[in-house]
């Protein structure tokens, strides 16, 4: 067989693998966020408690994670990286809410 040939198929090959994985940048800030609508409901925007979606909710967030524990928030927060709380910030401000609280 021509190697040549046998060259371009692995190419090919390896480039329809490569497209086949999904890309998107918010997908670790989704999975991350998951968790979140146990309470704030599907995409942070209820039922449930406060809505989270459509804001930028980092400082919130790291303000919970590093105060002393008052309530169910500070604990969630801090279940998770300075760095995964920006992922989860970045994603949910991507929502679009409902204009709730
Ligand atoms: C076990 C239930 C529960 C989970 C899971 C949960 N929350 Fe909450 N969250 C609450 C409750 C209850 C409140 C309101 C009372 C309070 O702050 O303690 C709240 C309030 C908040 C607020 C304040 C909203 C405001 O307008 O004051 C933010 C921001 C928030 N949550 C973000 C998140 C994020 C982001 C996640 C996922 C990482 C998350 N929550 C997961 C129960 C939860």
């Amino acid at each position: 067989m021509d190697i040549s040939i046998l060259t371009r198929a692995v190419l090919a090959g390896t480039a329809l693998l490569v497209a086949a994985v999904p890309t998107s940048a918010a997908e670790p800030g989704r999975l991350l966020a998951s968790q979140c609508a146990q309470c704030h409901g599907t995409n942070g925007a209820g039922p449930g408690f406060e809505e989270i979606a459509g804001k930028d909710l980092f400082n919130d967030l790291i303000d919970m994670k590093y105060r002393p524990i008052e309530g169910i928030m500070d604990r969630q927060a801090r279940g998770y990286t300075d760095e995964q709380l920006r992922l989860i910030a970045d994603y949910l401000s991507t929502l679009p809410g409902n204009g709730d609280d």
